[in-house]
């Protein structure tokens, strides 16, 4: 490999780290922002682990294998005893809700 080649290597592996760093801070980010959300608005009722306590247990194979669209929708529209945060929450801190109840367990 000539020195030219070499150099042109070298940004190119940086310009991708740099890429990929900043996708997976922005990730974390995401991760924080939704346990913080969860803590505020869930926590309370669901257990600061979903585990349970004032109502159901959601960190749990039954709730965690429906789909994203199901768990939102349970979300957004509420259940039985539990408010609707359609109005509550903005998309993108549902978004980070939603990434940090994956966090739990995936589909
Ligand atoms: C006032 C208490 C309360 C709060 C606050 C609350 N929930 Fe619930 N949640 C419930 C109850 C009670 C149920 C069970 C409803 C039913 O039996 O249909 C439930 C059900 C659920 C389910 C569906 C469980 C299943 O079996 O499919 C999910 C998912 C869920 N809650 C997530 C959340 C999230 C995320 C938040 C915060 C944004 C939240 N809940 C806030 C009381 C609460």
């Amino acid at each position: 490999m000539n020195n030219k080649k070499f150099i042109f290597a070298i940004i190119v592996n940086a310009l991708f780290t740099g890429i990929l760093l900043l996708g997976s801070s922005a990730f974390a980010a995401d991760l924080k922002a939704g346990g913080n959300i969860y803590k505020s608005k869930c926590a309370m009722c669901h257990g600061e682990q979903g585990q349970g306590g004032g109502a159901v247990k959601i960190n749990d194979p039954k709730v965690l294998s429906k789909t994203d669209k199901e768990i939102r929708q349970v979300i957004a529209e509420g259940a039985k005893g539990m408010p609707g945060y359609q109005k509550l929450l903005k998309p993108e801190e549902m978004d980070s809700l939603m990434a940090f109840l994956r966090s739990w367990g995936n589909k």
